[in-house]
């Protein structure tokens, strides 16, 4: 998250979202019967294993720890998200597995391709959804300034690989096709 951290937070929940849209894309051409770009899907979900579950979720536990002290009703709201970080890191973990292995030219099952990429993409939608409806907003009225420190702190700064001002070579391509795309 960046010095303003709601700005930061919901950009990073709006790149996110735009990897979601994108694995979705191949995902209809998957469906469609067709060979998808499944490089580029595997960079989408290596980048969201690697940076949204290692950086941006834990920095969210620690936000939403601090609401729930503030705002004892969103206690359980906010419980839930936090299991759904546990939920979308293994979902994306078996994804990304998936995914290497079809790569790799393993013998994988459509349908459980299907059945992985479909689960990761609804559950995170919602959960971005859930967290910009009821979550951001209120975090930014009620949280200050030594909160956000805490949130900042919690984890060493570390420089995002695709939407950073330099993408990593892997993610060259990836972040090319996304500006593309506006
Ligand atoms: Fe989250
Ligand atoms: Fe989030």
């Amino acid at each position: 998250m960046s010095f303003d951290p709601v700005a930061g937070w919901r950009a990073e929940h709006a790149y996110f979202g735009k990897l979601l849209r994108l694995l979705q894309r191949e995902m209809d051409v998957f469906h469609a019967g067709e060979r998808p770009n499944y490089e580029m899907m595997l960079d989408i979900i290596s980048y969201l294993r690697d940076f949204a579950d290692r950086l941006h979720h834990p920095r969210e536990d620690v936000a939403f720890a601090r609401l729930a002290r503030r705002c004892p009703e969103l206690e359980l709201p906010l419980a839930r998200l936090q299991q759904e970080h546990k939920v979308i890191a293994q979902a994306g973990e078996t994804l990304r597995g998936l995914l290497a292995e079809v790569l790799d030219g393993g013998l994988v099952k459509r349908a459980e391709v299907e059945m992985a990429a479909a689960m990761y993409l609804v559950y995170y939608g919602n959960h971005i959804a859930r967290e910009e409806e009821d979550v951001v907003g209120r975090a930014a009225r009620v949280l200050d300034a030594e909160d956000w420190e805490a949130v900042r702190a919690a984890l060493p700064a570390q420089r995002d690989p695709l939407f950073g001002e330099t993408p990593e070579p892997r993610y060259r391509a990836l972040r090319h096709l996304i500006a593309t795309l506006g």
